[in-house]
């Protein structure tokens, strides 16, 4: 047998594209690839792209440029372009940089494998397609090997909120969900692997309408899955969180105390400008109800400074609007423009008030995390341990809040559940002592 061809793929952007690496690989598995960490080695370098800001988007360019000696000395090597800025800009990445031999989008990455084919016999192989046929389908079953205790799961994808600044309703196309029967039967493979915590994945997950009473629904079908032991799920716009979602936060015990839930600005005149379709009072009496069902939820965001025509005023409601609801942690970005979005139309805010108020803004919400974190210290948390620590005997996991914690813990093994009594509260983490298990 020849020896196997090696894969090295870079993924850039959210949690999707992760779970879409796993799956290209996957797909590439077919075709003989075996996976490598280092791109020196590499027969074949996949960059999983992200459109979503400038930056991200620019990024690819200099990593293409990075490969150019590696793909002089080695002129075998495949170079594809996947993802988000494959699916934006097609041929153009082909004209700017043309030793990349492949470019696919998010929603063709099902043919993969004849991509690579075809590639191999000197072609240049190009889909950006929305094909009709679900990849999801397409592709086989997930393969049994042994794996850490977290995966993710894409449930839904798309969306068809356009808000005026967003580029996924043109990159990811519109809101298409998996049915529950397929994700309930990739649940219990990802189980017998050894996950037990899924967060299910959507760019507007809790628009998930592949089973009655939709993601709730979905939620309570996994919930009957043995042996999974955790669901989170991300990422929510708050139009969508229905009744039924926000009672299984208080109902659910395998639904985790977390959510991620962007609002994006406090101002309701910038709300409207972005097309966001809700404004802060609703917003307000939205967190009301599911502190409510849940009191302890910990609540993420994300949050756009300097969006065109947001004024001091309109920053200060965003301000105003963090100090009421309190957030455990969140993100927080720069307003970017994106080709062919609306707000692309708009005058842009210069770049030193939007740097100046993406520091106070982060600097606030550096503070909410880190009292949402103190205010563990004292408390008893479960931690699904992930991973061993730098330090002899130490092992790292996450709470139910999704804190990272930190424990010394000889004698637990990777994928336990096993309470921890937190001691202190570091930057970014916990640390805290193991209590002896019940029995
Ligand atoms: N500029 C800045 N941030 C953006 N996001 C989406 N589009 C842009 C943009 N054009 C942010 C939003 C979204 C997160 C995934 O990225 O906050 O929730
Ligand atoms: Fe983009 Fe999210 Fe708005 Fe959809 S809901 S357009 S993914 S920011």
């Amino acid at each position: 047998m020849s020896d196997p061809k090696k894969l090295f793929i870079k993924t850039y952007g959210c949690q999707m594209n992760v779970y879409d690496s796993e799956r290209m690989a996957e797909a590439l598995g077919g075709q003989g690839y075996v996976e490598t960490q280092s791109p020196d080695d590499a027969d074949m370098i996949l960059l999983n792209t992200c459109h979503i800001r400038e930056k991200a988007a620019e990024k690819v360019y200099s990593e293409l440029g990075r490969f150019k000696g590696l793909k002089a000395e080695k002129p075998d090597l495949k170079i594809g372009v996947a993802g988000c800025v494959a699916q934006a800009e097609g041929e153009e990445i082909m004209r700017r940089q043309p030793m990349v031999d492949l470019v696919v989008g998010p929603q063709s990455y099902h043919r993969l494998p004849a991509m690579e084919e075809a590639v191999g016999k000197g072609e240049k192989a190009l889909d950006t397609d929305f094909p009709l046929d679900d990849k999801f389908d397409t592709l086989k079953t997930r393969p049994k090997a042994k794996r850490g205790p977290t995966a993710f799961l894409t449930v839904q994808e798309g969306c068809d909120k356009f808000c005026a600044f967003c580029v996924v309703p043109y990159t990811r196309g519109a809101e298409v969900s998996r049915p529950a029967e397929r994700i309930v039967r990739e649940a219990q493979e990802l189980v017998e692997a050894g996950v037990r915590e899924i967060t299910l994945l959507g760019q507007n997950v809790n628009a998930y309408h592949g089973h009655e009473g939709g993601l709730a629904g979905l939620i309570w079908a996994l919930d009957k899955v043995d042996g999974l032991e955790r669901i989170r799920f991300t990422t929510s716009h708050p139009n969508d969180m229905d009744d039924a979602l926000i009672e299984a936060h208080g109902t659910c015990d395998k639904l985790m105390p977390y959510l991620h839930l962007p609002v994006q600005s406090g101002s309701d005149r910038i709300l409207k400008a972005m097309n966001r379709k809700h404004t802060r009072d609703q917003y307000f009496r939205l967190i009301e109800r599911i502190r409510d069902a849940r009191p302890d939820l910990l609540l993420s965001g994300d949050f756009i400074v300097g969006f065109p025509g947001e004024t001091e005023e309109d920053f200060e409601d965003t301000m105003d609007l963090i100090r009421t609801v309190h957030y455990g942690q969140a993100y927080s970005f720069k307003y970017s423009t994106r080709p062919g979005t609306p707000a692309a139309e708009k005058p842009q805010l210069p770049d030193d008030v939007m740097d100046d108020r993406l520091q106070r803004l982060q600097a606030l919400l550096r503070e909410q995390q880190k009292a949402s974190q103190d205010a563990m210290v004292g408390k008893t948390v479960t931690v699904l341990f992930e991973k061993a620590g730098r330090e002899q005997g130490q092992m790292i996991g996450k709470s139910e809040h999704l804190h990272a914690v930190f424990a010394e813990a000889p004698d637990v093994a990777v994928g336990d559940l096993r309470q921890v009594a937190v001691t202190q509260s570091a930057p970014n983490s916990l640390g805290g002592t193991l209590l002896a298990s019940a029995g």
